[in-house]
């Protein structure tokens, strides 16, 4: 066994033994609703108005490009996930094409992800949530809505939402991920009413100086800056498509079911995303955008639309949590699967027979989600998760482009058109993005991959099944 550790087989992922097997309980329509209900949230509700601190009025543009490499990333997830349809998406891909160490990197990675995607939607919740209750004339202590970074205590709403979309999940996929198409109904009708109500107060002036900061990030002070800073930052918006990838082993028939599921939800948000930028942009000075904890209802404020405010806000508190609820669904596999593997500690693998969902790991990662919710500020939050998100889509290209020089004859169900570009493109994007991440994330990202390995070799990699199966035999 080299240093890259041992290869699983394509065919032991796909065929886990019965005992640890997730139920298939997923059609097409319950996957684009996750997809869609992972994707849309708070990038586009909230951090736009980072986005646009950042970049200016080319918050646009960073929409366009973090848009560009995600479309590349979901082309090779479609592939990958249909060819090996387990749960664990990049991960489990990585096991099979590189090797057990680089796929604890990506778990590892990928739990970073899940847990933070949802901890930052956590606290965009509440933002909006706090907006809300002031704009009914409600005004809860400050000590209650902010972390210490913020002179607050604990952000509580935020601890609550996370802690009670754990308990749901615990009770089980099918009824979760029913609900999520009702919220995700919601999430779009209320973004085109905004689009709808926005544009028609389109004032070109806005848009000038478009770049004000340049392209490149760079320092600026406390801050970082630049297109690409945004990029970064915005990226946020479009991930979660992945989560389908995720759900695989419980799709009941993969090969179609997530080709249209991660290609559908991918193109319907982007499209969106850009709609709704344009119009946020063209309404309202980029610097009014950028201070807001809940900029769409404060554009629709401005605009005179105090109901229509009030209903945005109401629907981003009633949908945003669908968003949560599909990350944390993703992060309990991948707990899940990496327990299966024997990576983590077997109590984590175990399914609950009554529900037939993971109970343990949700638990433990809905405790986890609200710990950092409650304490931590939220670009802070969401830039980790994009660090974790990089690394899983960087594992993902890679593996498609590797794969289709070693099994070139293994059949596809999904084919990606120009693999090897749209693959190159996947990996050297997401490598810019990585980078143009502020240099604090970056070194919080190596430490928590330095705790990783240090776990993995002390424990995962001598207790990895496929390693104890190897020297048994
Ligand atoms: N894309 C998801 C969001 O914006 C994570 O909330």
């Amino acid at each position: 066994m080299g240093i890259l550790g041992p290869i699983k087989p394509i065919s032991r992922s796909t065929d886990p033994d019965a005992a640890h097997r997730l139920k298939p309980t997923l059609s097409w329509p319950h996957l684009i609703a996750l997809g869609v209900g992972a994707i849309v949230g708070t990038g586009i509700y909230t951090l736009i108005g980072v986005g646009a601190e950042r970049a200016g009025p080319a918050v646009i543009l960073a929409f366009l490009v973090a848009g560009a490499v995600c479309a590349c990333a979901a082309l090779a997830y479609a592939e990958l996930a249909t060819m090996i349809p387990a749960a664990g998406s990049a991960y489990t891909y990585t096991y099979s094409v590189v090797g057990e160490t680089v796929a604890w990197v990506v778990g590892w990675s990928l739990i970073l992800e899940y847990s933070l995607a949802c901890s930052t939607v956590a606290v965009g919740w509440s933002g909006y949530l706090v907006g809300w209750l002031q704009s009914a004339g409600l005004h809860l202590p400050a000590i209650i809505l902010n972390g210490p970074h913020a002179g607050g205590l604990v952000n509580l709403p935020a601890v609550i939402v996370s802690l009670a979309i754990a308990a749901m999940l615990m009770l089980g996929t099918r009824e979760s991920a029913t609900l999520n198409i009702v919220l995700v109904a919601i999430k779009l009708i209320a973004l085109t009413a905004f689009v709808v109500l926005s544009l028609p107060a389109f004032d070109a002036s806005h848009l000038h100086p478009f770049m004000p900061y340049g392209f490149a990030s760079h320092a600026d002070g406390s801050s970082t800056k630049g297109v690409m800073a945004a990029a970064a930052i915005v990226f946020f918006a479009f991930y979660g498509f992945d989560a389908v990838a995720t759900s695989a082993e419980e799709a009941r028939n993969p090969g179609r079911d997530l080709t249209i599921g991660i290609i559908g939800s991918m193109a319907l948000c982007t499209t969106i995303y850009i709609l709704v930028a344009v119009a946020a942009i063209g309404a309202l000075p980029f610097t009014t955008l950028g201070n807001s904890a809940e900029p769409l209802a404060l554009v629709l404020r401005v605009l005179g639309h105090p109901f229509a405010s009030w209903a945005i806000a109401g629907a981003a508190l009633v949908a945003l949590p669908s968003v949560i609820l599909v990350m944390m669904y993703g992060q309990s596999r991948i707990f899940f699967v990496m327990a299966r593997d024997g990576l983590l500690p077997p109590l984590l693998s175990k399914v609950s027979k009554r529900t037939g969902t993971p109970v343990i790991v949700t638990g433990i990662t809905g405790l986890f989600v609200a710990g950092v919710a409650g304490f931590f500020r939220l670009d802070e939050i969401a830039e980790l998760a994009n660090a974790g998100t990089l690394i899983a889509f960087i594992a993902v290209g890679a593996c498609m482009m590797i794969l289709r020089r070693r099994s070139p004859d293994v059949p596809r169900i999904f084919r990606c058109p120009q693999p090897y570009l749209v693959g190159t493109l996947a990996v050297l994007g997401c490598l810019y993005l990585l980078f143009s991440l502020p240099s604090a994330t970056l070194e919080r990202f190596v430490i928590w991959n330095l705790i990783g390995l240090v776990a993995y070799f002390a424990y995962g990699r001598s207790r990895s099944l496929l390693t104890r199966e190897a020297k048994a035999a």
